[in-house]
């Protein structure tokens, strides 16, 4: 894993996006999407460079990781009204593609989702954001780390995580469909961003520990092609940062560790 630890939030969106743009602007190219609070810095960073310094998305296309189970499409926190409020509107991708949370069959529908993202050719820079509880896509603790795009039940901690995007609690969907760890695991290339202390023991968990069902992101240690950015409040519990930031300065003293 590459880790880049920056002072802030603003910093992380930044060098995220750069990611993005230089992929985006190399070759048509098929983007994975997240949604929630930690990536929203980095979307308002490509549609500002989408405006001002012709960065197109025409060539690209883009799946969703997950949805909640019994949000119609149009509903204002389904994640598809969302990604297009907060993102997709803003700018021109060739197409975006997410489960329907509405899929009466729901295996049926995962199936479909992994056949559209095969036939798209894969996923070739995955932004990933990380629950409080380590979960990737909506892949709770204890999800086979080998898992395909399914039905899962969210835990009473990410239901309680993510409230905010309600009026009440009661109103957060149960379940949703997401792509499994296994899915996600085939993108060529996975982008995890975590910014805040709350998020500092599940980065640890997940980059220091080991690889455990216990913690689902600690499976993207398996992975070949993988870069964790991080504000300094997410990094905080990590015990290796100072080699971390030797790495990124391209001079580790191998000796001291
Ligand atoms: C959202 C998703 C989730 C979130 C995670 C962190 O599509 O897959 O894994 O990335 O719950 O959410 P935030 O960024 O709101 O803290």
């Amino acid at each position: 894993m590459e880790i880049v630890i920056l002072p802030t939030p603003n910093e992380v969106a930044h060098t995220a996006a750069d990611v993005v743009d230089e992929l985006v602007r190399s070759r048509p190219s098929v983007l994975g999407l997240a949604t929630g609070s930690t990536p929203l810095e980095t979307y308002r960073e490509l549609t500002h460079r989408h405006q001002n310094h012709a960065l197109s998305f025409a060539g690209t296309h883009a799946f969703l990781l997950d949805e909640y189970v019994g949000l119609p499409k149009d509903h204002p926190q389904s994640y598809h009204s969302v990604i297009r409020k907060d993102f997709v509107d803003s700018v021109d991708f060739a197409g975006v593609q997410g489960l329907n949370g509405m899929a009466t069959d729901s295996e049926r529908e995962a199936q479909d989702y992994e056949d559209r993202i095969a036939a798209a050719g894969g996923i070739d820079l995955q932004i990933l954001g990380l629950g409080s509880d380590a979960h990737v896509g909506f892949n709770e603790p204890m999800s086979s780390l080998a898992s395909r795009t399914r039905i899962k039940t969210l835990t009473a901690q990410t239901r309680s995580d993510n409230s905010r995007f309600f009026n009440h609690p009661e109103e957060v969907p149960k379940h949703v469909l997401t792509q499994g760890l296994g899915t996600i695991r085939e993108a060529r290339h996975l982008l995890l961003l975590a910014t805040g202390e709350s998020k500092a023991l599940a980065v640890a968990a997940s980059v220091e520990g080991p690889v455990s069902a216990l913690f689902p992101a600690s499976v993207l240690q398996l992975h070949p092609h993988v870069t964790v950015i991080l504000d300094e409040p997410a990094a905080s519990r990590l015990a290796y940062t100072d080699y971390y930031a030797e790495i990124q300065q391209g001079k580790p003293d191998w000796q001291s560790y």
